[in-house]
């Protein structure tokens, strides 16, 4: 599990891992890149700054916090934000068997990272989240149709005030696709 896990170097800056929250059975899953420092501490996804905002989004899409499934690409502490390959390959089969059981039927990739990783699992193009910002995609896999959005991680919107309307905007269209 990732609370011992050593498989990638990050497991010396971390304090506690964050796996992900939510219900066993949602609908909906949320993927971010990974833990920041508040995260951190309270071994909790999105829980400073970037996830009092998502909150918000969250409601703006018609959605509660308490009925999605949020994680991330990365389940250790991430001092700069930034990903190696050799930490994307290690951590994300952890992210491979959480979609497997919870089995989401809409997928929401926050930030790039997130992107890069549902495009190569699930091989739908993405070529810069400039371009695919709240795009939708549905895929039909053996056992059902999921669908995919594609969104800026919200901590791109409280670094750059002009995005943050792009990103208000994009959820509050995102309702449409779920209701
Ligand atoms: N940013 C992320 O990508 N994930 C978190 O859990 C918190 C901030
Ligand atoms: Fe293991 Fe992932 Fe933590 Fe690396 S980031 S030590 S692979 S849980």
């Amino acid at each position: 599990m990732v609370e011992e896990c050593r498989k990638c170097p990050l497991w010396k800056n971390r304090n506690k891992s964050v796996f992900g929250e939510g219900p066993p059975d949602a609908k909906i899953m949320l993927i971010g890149l990974g833990p920041g420092y508040h995260e951190d501490r309270e071994g909790r996804p999105f829980v400073g700054a970037a996830g009092k905002f998502l909150n918000k989004l969250l409601e703006s899409a018609g959605l509660k916090r308490e009925e999605v499934y949020i994680t991330n690409v990365i389940k250790c502490y991430l001092p700069e934000n930034k990903v190696t390959e050799e930490e994307f390959e290690a951590c994300t089969p952890y992210l491979d068997k959480q979609i497997e059981i919870i089995d989401p039927d809409h997928i929401i990739a926050l930030g790039n990272t997130a992107a890069e990783y549902v495009s190569r699992k699930f091989k739908i193009p993405f070529s810069s989240m400039e371009r695919a910002h709240g795009s939708t995609f549905k895929i039909s896999t053996i056992i059902k149709e999921l669908r995919i959005t594609f969104m800026y991680h919200p901590a791109a919107g409280l670094r750059n005030p002009p995005l943050r309307n792009v990103i208000e905007e994009d959820w509050r269209k995102l309702f449409s696709y779920i209701f």
